[in-house]
């Protein structure tokens, strides 16, 4: 049973296991205005996490916590591939944070021991992955609003004519 008391000023995370991905670069994930994330891939837990999967089955999608392991620095303001204008890194999902922390939204295919194959991943091959969680939206679509990427689609449409 883990009890050490988590100081925030020395937060240290160790991974519960590593993404298997087919992307080995950066540039073989896709990026830019209406990117997919359809690929497949694997989580795969540490054994000595491997209890903390059970009853993971019922739930269709995740909620997965990495580390942006291969980012350097970081960048307050800049240019996301989704936009010709700069947004503030909090507003964006650049990989380049003062936490480099990242959270994407997976869909669970099957469990296969500590083995959890998923859809969707944009992780590159061997990612530590920091935690998992149940994917459980509460927000109705009519009520998201998606800020300056509704505004970049629609002068990327104009522009595409
Ligand atoms: C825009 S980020 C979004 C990641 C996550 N969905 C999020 O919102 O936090 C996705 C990019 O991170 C990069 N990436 C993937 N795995 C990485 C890693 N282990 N270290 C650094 N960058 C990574 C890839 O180039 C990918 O295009």
């Amino acid at each position: 049973m883990g009890k050490e008391v988590i100081g925030l000023d020395t937060l240290t995370l160790r991974p519960v296991g590593y993404v298997r991905s087919p992307y080995q670069q950066p540039r073989e994930v896709p990026r830019g205005p209406g990117a997919q994330h359809s690929a497949e891939g694997v989580l795969e837990i540490l054994p000595e996490f491997e209890a903390g999967l059970k009853d993971i089955e019922g739930f269709s999608h995740l909620f997965v916590i990495w580390a942006f392991d291969r980012s350097e620095g970081f960048e307050l303001v800049g240019t996301p591939p989704t936009d010709d204008r700069p947004h503030g890194v909090f507003a964006t999902r650049s990989p380049r944070r003062p936490n480099p922390i990242a959270l994407t939204v997976v869909e669970l295919l099957r469990r296969d021991g500590a083995r959890l194959h998923v859809r969707g991943v944009d992780m590159l091959e061997g990612t530590p992955i920091l935690d998992i969680k149940p994917y459980l939206s509460g927000v109705a679509p009519e009520h998201l609003r998606r800020g300056w990427l509704d505004e970049a689609e629609a002068r990327a449409a104009n522009a595409r004519g």
